[in-house]
């Protein structure tokens, strides 16, 4: 029960025991301030006295875990989970649509599929498209789609401040690796934490690491006969395609495929899933888990 709160809520065991703690401090305060204010107004016991002793607490709640949080050193858990409640019960503070940013550094059919898949959306948008390389064809699907796109450069070098300062200006809520070739920084990751994903063209923990991308993979595949190959994504951390995965989808590798064939088999199956996918993670983020 614990570990599960732990992963749903993706903390350690610590900052699980002061949430638990907050919850339980702010809710008994919220109780205690709830009965000193009815005992204050003179209402008497009974059913009145029940009604305006809920909405009390209603009210009190959100107020005295903020309080408790401070000290506790989870006020930025708590102000997520306390916007997550009101964006689930029609509040305006998380109406705003999610933002996606998409890095890429080859052809940009993924990115393209994703661009697609979320045209009209009024729930998720993809506002920003960052490749590493100048001739990149994604550079050519966000001229299309009217997207901004920055290039990476020596004056904007991956690993800068202020490319996090422009992630974070146009609120960013996750980022998507769609064939992006440099390893992302650690500073990066730390700066959106869970917020990284990636889509691998194996079935990951095979044919990852340095040096495994486009048709090295399928290549690798082939020469050791596997029967099945496949796609992966996963949050992305400091080690190259380690992150905890999020999604699997496999396709049969027959005597008589190239490192081309599979790597169309392949690309089938990042389009058809790969928007899907990220549907569903912007989804679990807005709902309280
Ligand atoms: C994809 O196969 C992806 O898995 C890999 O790079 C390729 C990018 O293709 N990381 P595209 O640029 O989206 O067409």
């Amino acid at each position: 029960m614990l570990k599960k709160l732990q992963d749903r809520w993706k903390v350690n065991g610590w900052s699980l025991l002061l949430i638990i703690l907050t919850f339980a401090i702010g809710g008994s305060l919220c109780g205690y301030l709830g009965r000193q204010i009815l005992g204050f107004l003179q209402i008497s016991k009974g059913a009145g006295w029940v009604m305006l002793y809920i909405l009390l607490i209603t009210l009190l709640w959100p107020v005295c875990v903020i309080f408790i949080s401070i000290p506790f050193g989870q006020f930025a858990f708590f102000k997520n989970y306390i916007s997550k409640i009101f964006a689930r019960f029609g509040g305006s503070s998380n109406n705003k649509p999610r933002r996606l940013a998409i890095f890429a550094s080859g052809a940009g059919s993924n990115a393209q599929k994703i661009i697609e898949h979320f045209r009209g959306n009024k729930n998720v948008q993809v506002s920003l498209i960052i490749s590493n390389r100048a001739d990149a064809g994604v550079i050519r699907v966000a001229a299309d789609h009217q997207i901004e796109c920055i290039i990476l450069n020596k004056e904007l070098p991956l690993n800068s401040p202020a490319l996090i300062n422009i992630l974070k200006a146009k609120e960013i809520d996750l980022i998507v690796l769609a064939g992006f070739l440099k390893k992302i920084p650690q500073g990066l990751i730390k700066a959106f934490p869970h917020k990284i994903i990636n889509i691998h063209p194996a079935l990951l923990p095979l044919y990852g690491g340095k040096g495994m991308y486009g048709t090295h993979v399928h290549e690798a595949v082939i020469a050791n006969r596997e029967k099945q190959s496949g796609i992966t994504i996963h949050y992305v951390d400091e080690v190259y395609d380690h992150g905890e995965i999020i999604f699997q989808e496999t396709c049969n590798v027959s005597s008589q495929d190239t490192p081309a064939t599979l790597a169309q088999k392949i690309h089938i199956l990042e389009h058809q899933h790969y928007p899907l996918v990220i549907e569903n993670i912007l989804k679990s983020k807005i709902e309280v888990k």
